[in-house]
């Protein structure tokens, strides 16, 4: 079980470091008067928040205890800050960071749980796996329209409050990544 509850503690870790990366690329993103891609950068942030809240309620669960993120999560700002680099390398540098975590952590962690038989552990993985691939698929699709010089047209952007889907233009009647009813998204500004 221990393990398992490393891996939690460590996807909250990663999870909370990709959060404030992205608010900080958003910020440049502004700068650059991207404003769209701002967007994206915050909607994708508060969908992280999503795994986090899960993450800990999943500890909380297994645990039986109380769980404070803040013993949890190790950040440094001013190290973050100096990774903000200009919007078409932020958007590269989320992509890579969303691939590994569907691709290579989520994939190992949701292993480690099914083994030790945790399920809670193994759904709140399983929900942030889904959903970072739809974010890479969103930075990729955003960075393509960059790169061809594309005017992004203002759209409005949901995000499933239960597993943190993305959702472009309008909530889906039922969030293909949890089944939860679109009351539960939320339009992100
Ligand atoms: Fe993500
Ligand atoms: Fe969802």
């Amino acid at each position: 079980m221990s393990l398992i509850i490393d891996n939690l503690k460590e996807a909250i870790n990663g999870e909370t470091n990709a959060k404030i990366k992205y608010e900080l690329f958003a910020e440049q993103a502004e700068k650059e008067n991207y404003s769209e891609i701002a967007h994206l950068f915050r909607a994708i942030s508060s969908a992280e928040s999503i795994h986090i809240k899960n993450h800990i309620q999943a500890i909380a669960k297994i645990t039986n205890s109380e769980v404070n993120a803040n013993e949890i999560v190790k950040t440094n700002e001013e190290e973050l800050k100096k990774q903000v680099q200009d919007t078409r390398n932020n958007l590269i540098q989320a992509i890579a960071g969303e691939t590994f975590e569907f691709k290579k952590m989520y994939k190992s962690f949701i292993k480690d749980a099914k083994k030790g038989d945790l399920y809670l552990a193994e759904f709140s993985f399983d929900l942030a796996r889904k959903a970072e691939i739809v974010h890479s698929k969103l930075y990729i699709a955003y960075l393509k329209k960059l790169d061809k010089k594309e005017n992004i047209e203002p759209i409005d952007i949901y995000v499933c409050t239960i597993c943190g889907n993305v959702e472009l233009r309008k909530a889906p009647k039922t969030c293909p990544n949890c089944d939860h009813e679109q009351k539960f998204f939320k339009k992100v500004d």
